[in-house]
């Protein structure tokens, strides 16, 4: 087995070797002035499986032309088979068409994976359960939810002597679209009670409205737990919360698996009513967009238990 990084989030490649005790295999990549890029594998990959490590997260279209490229270095070279690890998986959001005239973007680019040759694909926590269906060739979605449901235990147990209590706790998601992640996430924590805050997001101007909540938040629960697949802008994130404290919430933690963090995410998050952030690794988040209230947990261990 070889496996190889883009230069997408490298450390997560890097940690992923380190826990199957392989070394990182070097590719060569190089930037042209006008933007494009050459790409070439420099170890040998005849009859060799080979695994390609790239999230397709910002910038993404050229991110997406790099795994392209590594892709096809390795097939070109001879590689037994291709696993693509992609634990974040770009334009996910575009699986269907939500108005008339739109592209799917999401199958445009499951569609060069496959005619490129790709044997399997590695992902984490996709947008819709429907997304794997889009596939032809096996897709091994993995999700991050059990790790937030460990974290939470441990969080509980440090608490304990704060008085924080299993059942002072609730779920909740942001939008009425994470339901389903919500009801996961609550079998993994006993059966834990759940609300969502119902999302409205105006399509053309991404505003987003939050006033009302599904469900009832029991009499004694005091500490909510948001759980949602990403965080772009964080006014999901923000917009639920504050709606969480005025419904009288005292306490707020949030899991996303996906710490994409576009424009000022990371400053809104840090100054909002929210105690802690917990995100994965699956985007590499550079140390401008990390911010005090942030915690990381890898992935790396999971990636590479699906790869022994
Ligand atoms: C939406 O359906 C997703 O699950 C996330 O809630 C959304 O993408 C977060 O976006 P933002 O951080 O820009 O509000």
């Amino acid at each position: 087995m070889k496996l190889f990084s883009g230069s997408s989030n490298k450390p997560l490649a890097e940690d992923i070797v380190h826990h199957l005790n392989i070394p990182l295999s070097p590719v060569e990549i190089f930037l042209f002035p006008d933007g494009e890029r050459r790409v070439r594998i420099e170890a040998s990959v005849l009859d060799e499986d080979v695994i390609i490590v790239q999230s397709t997260s910002t910038p993404v279209d050229s991110n997406y032309m790099e795994l392209f490229f590594l892709i096809d270095s390795a097939k070109r070279s001879g590689a037994k088979s291709i696993t693509v690890v992609m634990p974040y998986f770009g334009y996910q959001r575009q699986d269907h068409i939500f108005r008339d005239g739109e592209a799917v973007s999401l199958d445009v680019v499951i569609k060069i994976l496959e005619s490129l040759g790709v044997d399997k694909v590695i992902s984490f926590d996709l947008h819709s359960i429907k997304i794997p269906e889009l596939f032809h060739i096996p897709i091994v979605h993995l999700s991050a939810l059990p790790l937030f449901a460990e974290k939470i235990r441990e969080m509980l147990r440090l608490h304990l002597n704060k008085g924080a209590t299993f059942a002072q706790m609730f779920l909740v998601s942001p939008d009425m679209g994470g339901l389903r992640r919500i009801k996961q996430m609550s079998i993994l924590l006993d059966e834990m009670s759940f609300v969502a805050t119902v999302k409205n997001r105006d399509l053309n101007s991404g505003e987003i409205e939050m006033d009302t909540i599904e469900g009832t938040i029991e009499e004694g629960k005091k500490r909510a737990l948001i759980v949602d697949d990403m965080i772009s802008s964080g006014k999901t994130i923000v917009k639920s919360s504050e709606l969480l404290i005025k419904s009288g919430v005292e306490e707020i933690y949030v899991f996303a698996t996906h710490a994409i963090f576009s424009a000022e995410a990371p400053e809104i998050l840090q100054n909002s009513p929210v105690s802690k952030v917990f995100v994965t690794d699956s985007v590499f988040i550079p140390e401008e967009k990390r911010f005090e209230k942030l915690e990381v947990i890898s992935l790396a261990p999971e990636i590479a238990k699906a790869l022994q």
